[in-house]
């Protein structure tokens, strides 16, 4: 299943040129492999009425499956992009978030200063990843398998019943 994704970088930094994206290039590489679709890919500073609009822009387009976002999840009084997921998501998937922590504590204990959210709005599924490339990457991996019959889930679409059964 070819998957369509939107990836949204949010950092200051990155998003005043103060320093390159890394984070972009770095998920772009792991989309790929899958074969998946990027459709929009944007860099935005933490600024929480804008995530909210680009968040709820993207998944009321209907072209986006899967909206990755890195960054902007911290302690950090900067740190919004959860409150923006909130502000439009319909439902939470608190699965994919706990997997994610669950998965990074294995790898440092700074997993638990992550205060990222995943959720469904209409046919969109939102997921927040940590800013760092590597983070995000060691995030990302921990989802990807189940990624697909999400969507077919979100979707109502009666082959993932199949996936069900082959799971
Ligand atoms: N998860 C993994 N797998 N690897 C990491 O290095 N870094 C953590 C955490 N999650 C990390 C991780 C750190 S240091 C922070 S502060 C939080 O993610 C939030 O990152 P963010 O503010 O860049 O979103």
């Amino acid at each position: 299943m070819k998957l369509r994704l939107g990836i949204l970088i949010v950092s200051d930094r990155a998003a005043s040129g103060e320093r390159p994206d890394l984070t972009g290039p770095a998920i772009q590489q792991v989309v790929a492999e899958q074969g998946w679709q990027i459709m929009r890919q944007e860099v935005l500073p933490d600024e929480l009425p804008l995530l909210r609009q680009v968040l709820l822009a993207w998944a009321d387009s209907k072209e986006i499956d899967i909206i990755l976002t890195a960054g902007g999840t911290g302690f950090s009084p900067r740190d919004v992009t959860p409150e923006a997921t909130l502000a439009v998501i319909q439902r939470q998937a608190f699965g994919l978030a706990e997997a994610m922590r669950a998965a990074s504590l294995a790898l440092t204990p700074h997993a638990m200063l992550s205060r990222a959210v995943a959720g469904i709005r209409n046919q969109a599924i939102i997921i927040n990843l940590p800013g760092s490339p590597t983070a995000a990457v060691e995030n990302l991996r921990v989802v990807i398998p189940v990624l697909a019959h999400a969507v077919q889930l979100v979707h109502a679409d009666p082959a993932a019943e199949a996936g069900h059964q082959a799971d």
